[in-house]
Protein backbone atom coordinates (compact mmCIF):
# COMPACT_ATOMS: atom_id res chain seq x y z
CA UNK A 1 0.00 0.00 0.00
CA UNK A 2 1.29 3.31 -0.83
CA UNK A 3 0.62 5.90 1.48
CA UNK A 4 0.94 9.47 2.44
CA UNK A 5 2.40 10.74 5.92
CA UNK A 6 -0.22 13.49 7.37
CA UNK A 7 1.44 14.22 10.00
CA UNK A 8 0.61 14.63 13.76
CA UNK A 9 -3.16 14.84 13.84
CA UNK A 10 -6.56 13.65 14.56
CA UNK A 11 -7.73 11.77 11.42
CA UNK A 12 -8.69 8.27 12.33
CA UNK A 13 -12.56 6.98 11.52
CA UNK A 14 -14.66 5.14 12.61
CA UNK A 15 -15.60 6.72 15.84
CA UNK A 16 -18.86 7.11 17.59
CA UNK A 17 -21.54 9.96 17.26
CA UNK A 18 -22.66 10.44 20.81
CA UNK A 19 -24.66 13.15 22.57
CA UNK A 20 -23.96 13.61 25.70
CA UNK A 21 -26.56 15.19 28.72
CA UNK A 22 -25.28 16.88 31.68
CA UNK A 23 -27.05 19.23 34.04
CA UNK A 24 -25.86 22.72 34.95
CA UNK A 25 -25.71 23.62 38.39
CA UNK A 26 -29.39 25.26 38.07
CA UNK A 27 -30.71 21.62 37.11
CA UNK A 28 -30.51 22.82 32.91
CA UNK A 29 -30.26 20.04 30.59
CA UNK A 30 -27.49 20.70 27.85
CA UNK A 31 -26.46 18.22 24.97
CA UNK A 32 -23.08 18.20 23.92
CA UNK A 33 -22.10 15.85 20.56
CA UNK A 34 -18.56 13.74 21.29
CA UNK A 35 -17.34 11.24 19.03
CA UNK A 36 -14.43 11.42 21.51
CA UNK A 37 -15.34 8.72 23.47
CA UNK A 38 -15.73 5.20 23.91
CA UNK A 39 -15.50 2.23 26.85
CA UNK A 40 -12.22 1.85 28.38
CA UNK A 41 -12.27 -0.84 30.49
CA UNK A 42 -14.89 -3.61 31.28
CA UNK A 43 -14.05 -3.91 35.31
CA UNK A 44 -15.39 -2.25 36.36
CA UNK A 45 -17.29 -1.12 33.36
CA UNK A 46 -16.15 2.31 32.32
CA UNK A 47 -16.64 5.05 29.73
CA UNK A 48 -14.07 7.82 28.25
CA UNK A 49 -14.67 10.97 27.24
CA UNK A 50 -12.42 13.88 25.68
CA UNK A 51 -13.70 17.19 26.32
CA UNK A 52 -11.97 20.59 25.95
CA UNK A 53 -12.03 22.18 29.05
CA UNK A 54 -13.92 25.11 27.79
CA UNK A 55 -16.66 23.03 26.83
CA UNK A 56 -20.23 23.84 28.85
CA UNK A 57 -20.39 20.23 29.59
CA UNK A 58 -16.96 19.75 30.40
CA UNK A 59 -18.05 22.51 33.29
CA UNK A 60 -21.40 20.69 34.12
CA UNK A 61 -19.95 17.28 34.66
CA UNK A 62 -17.02 18.78 37.04
CA UNK A 63 -20.10 20.15 39.00
CA UNK A 64 -22.43 17.19 39.04
CA UNK A 65 -20.01 14.38 38.93
CA UNK A 66 -22.23 12.43 36.53
CA UNK A 67 -23.20 12.36 32.86
CA UNK A 68 -25.18 10.33 30.17
CA UNK A 69 -23.72 9.28 27.34
CA UNK A 70 -26.54 8.70 24.15
CA UNK A 71 -25.77 6.71 21.51
CA UNK A 72 -26.80 8.76 18.12
CA UNK A 73 -28.83 7.16 15.43
CA UNK A 74 -28.08 8.17 11.88
CA UNK A 75 -31.92 9.91 12.19
CA UNK A 76 -30.70 12.57 14.31
CA UNK A 77 -27.62 13.18 12.01
CA UNK A 78 -28.75 16.84 12.02
CA UNK A 79 -29.79 17.27 15.37
CA UNK A 80 -26.10 15.61 16.82
CA UNK A 81 -24.46 18.42 14.26
CA UNK A 82 -26.35 21.31 15.64
CA UNK A 83 -25.20 20.16 19.26
CA UNK A 84 -21.82 19.80 18.28
CA UNK A 85 -21.44 23.30 16.89
CA UNK A 86 -23.60 25.40 19.15
CA UNK A 87 -22.51 25.58 23.11
CA UNK A 88 -25.59 25.39 26.09
CA UNK A 89 -23.98 28.33 27.14
CA UNK A 90 -26.03 30.37 24.33
CA UNK A 91 -28.59 28.03 23.54
CA UNK A 92 -31.52 25.46 25.09
CA UNK A 93 -30.08 22.98 22.26
CA UNK A 94 -32.48 19.98 23.48
CA UNK A 95 -35.18 22.24 23.32
CA UNK A 96 -34.44 23.72 19.81
CA UNK A 97 -33.89 20.22 18.43
CA UNK A 98 -37.13 18.89 20.30
CA UNK A 99 -35.24 16.09 21.70
CA UNK A 100 -36.43 15.04 25.31
CA UNK A 101 -35.30 13.97 28.97
CA UNK A 102 -36.37 10.69 30.16
CA UNK A 103 -35.30 9.83 33.72
CA UNK A 104 -32.28 8.10 34.17
CA UNK A 105 -32.43 5.12 37.18
CA UNK A 106 -29.45 6.16 39.32
CA UNK A 107 -28.09 9.20 38.25
CA UNK A 108 -30.13 12.45 38.34
CA UNK A 109 -28.80 13.35 35.19
CA UNK A 110 -31.67 12.43 32.09
CA UNK A 111 -31.02 10.02 29.46
CA UNK A 112 -31.73 11.12 25.95
CA UNK A 113 -35.31 9.34 24.88
CA UNK A 114 -34.74 9.22 21.24
CA UNK A 115 -31.44 7.39 22.36
CA UNK A 116 -31.37 4.06 21.99
CA UNK A 117 -28.68 3.19 23.94
CA UNK A 118 -27.80 4.73 26.99
CA UNK A 119 -25.00 5.40 29.69
CA UNK A 120 -25.46 6.34 32.85
CA UNK A 121 -21.65 7.35 34.14
CA UNK A 122 -20.16 8.65 37.22
CA UNK A 123 -17.48 10.55 37.09
CA UNK A 124 -14.55 8.77 38.50
CA UNK A 125 -11.31 10.32 37.21
CA UNK A 126 -9.91 12.93 34.95
CA UNK A 127 -6.89 13.32 33.12
CA UNK A 128 -5.39 16.66 31.68
CA UNK A 129 -4.17 16.16 27.88
CA UNK A 130 -3.28 19.86 27.34
CA UNK A 131 -6.21 21.76 26.33
CA UNK A 132 -8.55 18.59 26.58
CA UNK A 133 -9.84 16.34 30.12
CA UNK A 134 -10.08 13.13 29.54
CA UNK A 135 -13.08 11.92 32.04
CA UNK A 136 -13.29 8.18 33.30
CA UNK A 137 -16.86 7.49 34.17
CA UNK A 138 -17.98 4.28 35.58
CA UNK A 139 -21.08 2.84 33.98
CA UNK A 140 -23.37 2.46 36.57
CA UNK A 141 -26.38 1.55 34.48
CA UNK A 142 -27.24 1.01 30.67
CA UNK A 143 -30.73 1.27 28.82
CA UNK A 144 -31.31 -0.25 25.29
CA UNK A 145 -34.16 0.09 23.72
CA UNK A 146 -36.59 -3.25 23.70
CA UNK A 147 -37.14 -3.02 19.92
CA UNK A 148 -33.67 -4.29 19.54
CA UNK A 149 -34.18 -7.52 21.52
CA UNK A 150 -35.77 -10.87 19.76
CA UNK A 151 -37.90 -13.44 22.13
CA UNK A 152 -34.49 -15.01 22.89
CA UNK A 153 -32.84 -11.98 24.30
CA UNK A 154 -30.70 -11.22 21.21
CA UNK A 155 -29.59 -7.90 20.27
CA UNK A 156 -30.19 -6.62 16.43
CA UNK A 157 -27.71 -4.09 15.32
CA UNK A 158 -29.41 -2.77 12.65
CA UNK A 159 -32.47 -1.47 14.74
CA UNK A 160 -30.06 0.47 17.00
CA UNK A 161 -28.96 2.49 13.38
CA UNK A 162 -25.53 4.04 14.87
CA UNK A 163 -24.27 7.48 13.06
CA UNK A 164 -20.59 6.62 12.52
CA UNK A 165 -18.41 9.90 12.18
CA UNK A 166 -15.19 9.83 9.92
CA UNK A 167 -12.73 12.28 12.06
CA UNK A 168 -10.31 14.41 9.71
CA UNK A 169 -12.51 14.17 7.02
CA UNK A 170 -15.72 15.71 8.61
CA UNK A 171 -18.33 13.20 7.78
CA UNK A 172 -21.60 11.41 9.11
CA UNK A 173 -22.17 7.90 7.94
CA UNK A 174 -24.30 5.32 9.04
CA UNK A 175 -23.61 1.61 9.36
CA UNK A 176 -23.11 -0.94 6.23
CA UNK A 177 -22.88 -4.41 5.85
CA UNK A 178 -21.98 -7.33 8.85
CA UNK A 179 -19.06 -8.49 7.73
CA UNK A 180 -18.03 -11.01 10.32
CA UNK A 181 -19.12 -12.63 14.35
CA UNK A 182 -16.26 -11.03 16.37
CA UNK A 183 -14.42 -13.17 18.47
CA UNK A 184 -15.22 -16.01 16.10
CA UNK A 185 -14.19 -15.11 12.73
CA UNK A 186 -10.35 -15.13 13.77
CA UNK A 187 -10.82 -18.73 14.57
CA UNK A 188 -9.96 -19.89 11.08
CA UNK A 189 -6.28 -18.12 11.48
CA UNK A 190 -5.98 -19.38 14.71
CA UNK A 191 -6.85 -23.04 12.83
CA UNK A 192 -3.59 -22.26 10.67
CA UNK A 193 -1.48 -21.04 13.02
CA UNK A 194 0.52 -24.06 12.97
CA UNK A 195 0.12 -25.34 9.06
CA UNK A 196 1.91 -21.85 8.34
CA UNK A 197 4.72 -22.72 11.02
CA UNK A 198 4.29 -19.65 13.56
CA UNK A 199 4.71 -20.21 17.52
C1 LIG B 1 -19.04 15.33 15.19
C2 LIG B 1 -18.54 16.15 16.35
C3 LIG B 1 -17.82 15.55 17.34
C4 LIG B 1 -17.32 16.30 18.42
N1 LIG B 1 -16.61 15.66 19.39
C5 LIG B 1 -16.12 16.38 20.43
C6 LIG B 1 -15.38 15.73 21.47
O1 LIG B 1 -15.21 14.51 21.49
N2 LIG B 1 -14.85 16.51 22.46
C7 LIG B 1 -15.05 17.87 22.51
O2 LIG B 1 -14.56 18.53 23.44
N3 LIG B 1 -15.77 18.50 21.54
C8 LIG B 1 -16.32 17.79 20.53
N4 LIG B 1 -17.07 18.42 19.58
C9 LIG B 1 -17.35 19.86 19.72
C10 LIG B 1 -18.47 20.15 20.76
O3 LIG B 1 -19.59 19.31 20.55
C11 LIG B 1 -18.89 21.63 20.63
O4 LIG B 1 -17.81 22.46 20.99
C12 LIG B 1 -20.13 21.98 21.46
O5 LIG B 1 -20.56 23.26 21.05
C13 LIG B 1 -19.88 22.00 22.96
O6 LIG B 1 -21.12 22.18 23.60
P1 LIG B 1 -21.29 22.72 25.10
O7 LIG B 1 -20.48 23.99 25.25
O8 LIG B 1 -22.78 22.95 25.19
O9 LIG B 1 -20.82 21.64 26.02
C14 LIG B 1 -17.59 17.69 18.50
C15 LIG B 1 -18.35 18.30 17.49
C16 LIG B 1 -18.82 17.54 16.43
C17 LIG B 1 -19.66 18.20 15.36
Amino acid sequence: MNKRRMGPCVTFFPQPTTLISSLDAEGELNLMTASWAGIVSKTPPTMAVSLHRGRKTYQNIRERGEFVVNMVPASLAVAADYCGIRSGTDVDKASHCQLHPEEADIVAVPLLAESPLNLECRLAQEVELGDYRLLLGHIVEVHATEEAFDGDGHIDTVSFDPLVYLGGIREYWNLGEKQADAYSAGKQLVATENAAGRR
